[in-house]
């Protein structure tokens, strides 16, 4: 599909009101993006695996009005919130061209996180997501109005995801489950513009995949992803980063078939340890990983020699560590986190999560 394919050509806008409501999750990138071009296209795929617990609800209530401007009011966990505004505008400018009705309501945004807000956790993916799926459900309301055609279930996917992307590129892969793909590559079905549910055969061994969220550092994040990606710009490694992403995506095509363990262990460690790396090698240089970030990392290591567990870690660009293992290891893993990695996280906090289906809607 094309951009132009996602703009919104006729519906009723003399609906005077309503509201709608989604939940969607976060997700963990295990092909890691990290380098946009213009308008959200990456410069090369990803793959991530989408959460259950970690997610963002959000109720949009429209209200029909006569000046042609923007008009909307966020409330966060119940409190007005005028930090979120200046994100959610530049969100509606790129979008409206595609949700043409945006101008013509005023929006109540209200919006929450099953986390806590100073864990660290980016709410980016799941906070975009949820407010591009009401959208849509909104685009869907105004349209049965004056079609009386339902609108598809994969172009409201699509759709959703690609106004998501449009906030923040990784919200693009939160529409669904349980792993998905975004940006154009030979080996799998995808796109540039929005993500896909990656439909290649996965293996009974990433069922039910764990994702234990080890909250090393809660504050703000000291790199934003914005100015993160634009490093990529002239950046020394840029062009062998954006092939070896391509390289591991289709090798890990392979790895969902097989199940092999180890070889995706190497390929999503090495990615966490590659985007670090690109940051340290930009200019200006940082390093985003606090000491507790390296003895956690070096105490997986050893845990997995001593055992031959199939643990392993990966980082978003931060310093928490997302801790993945097989449900059957569960027991072990969670055991072992407990007595020896918990000491590492602030206040001793972790977030248990898994790999889900993706958003849901929710009658109010
Ligand atoms: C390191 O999606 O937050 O988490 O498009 O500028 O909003 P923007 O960036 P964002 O970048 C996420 C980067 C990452 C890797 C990933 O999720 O693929």
């Amino acid at each position: 599909m094309k951009e132009q394919d996602f703009i919104l050509k006729s519906y009723d806008a003399t609906i005077k009101q309503g509201a709608v409501k989604w939940e969607s999750p976060s997700n963990i990138a295990l092909v890691k993006y990290w380098g946009k071009k213009e308008h959200q296209i990456p410069e090369n795929p990803s793959i991530s695996f989408t959460l259950s617990n970690c997610k963002t609800i959000t109720k949009l209530t429209y209200t029909k009005k006569e000046s042609r401007d923007f008009s909307f009011e966020v409330f966060f966990e119940g409190e007005k919130n005028e930090a979120f505004k200046p994100k959610i505008k530049t969100f509606f400018e790129r979008i409206e061209e595609y949700v043409p009705f945006l101008k013509e309501y005023h929006f109540k945004i209200e919006t929450s996180n099953t986390f806590p807000h100073s864990s660290g956790i980016a709410s980016s993916a799941s906070g975009m997501s949820a407010l591009a799926l009401c959208l849509m459900s909104i685009e869907e309301q105004l349209t049965n109005a004056v079609t009386s055609s339902v609108v598809e279930k994969s172009f409201f996917n699509k759709k959703a995801s690609f106004l998501a992307r449009l906030g923040s590129g990784s919200a693009c892969r939160s529409i669904e489950g349980e792993l998905v793909v975004w940006g154009g590559n030979k080996s799998t079905e995808s796109s540039d513009l929005y993500g896909v549910k990656y439909e290649g055969e996965v293996h009974a061994n990433f069922k039910d995949y764990q994702d234990t969220i080890l909250l090393v550092d809660k504050g703000e994040k000291q790199v934003s992803s914005t100015v993160g990606h634009k490093l990529m710009f002239g950046h020394p490694f840029a062009q062998e980063r954006f092939a070896q992403a391509r390289n591991n995506l289709s090798e890990l095509k392979e790895i969902f078939a097989s199940g092999d363990l180890k070889a995706f262990i190497k390929i999503v460690e090495s990615e966490a340890l590659t985007l670090h790396a690109m940051m340290m090698t930009s200019m200006p240089y940082f390093i985003l990983m606090k000491p507790n970030t390296l003895e956690i990392i070096n105490k997986i290591w050893k845990f997995r020699e001593e055992t031959n567990s199939n643990v392993c870690f990966t980082l978003d660009a931060g310093a928490n560590v997302h801790v993945l293992y097989p449900y059957n290891e569960k027991e072990a893993v969670l055991g072992f986190i407990e007595k020896e990695l918990a000491s590492f996280c602030q206040n001793e906090h972790y977030i248990c999560d898994y790999i889900g289906l993706g958003a849901n809607q929710i009658e109010d």
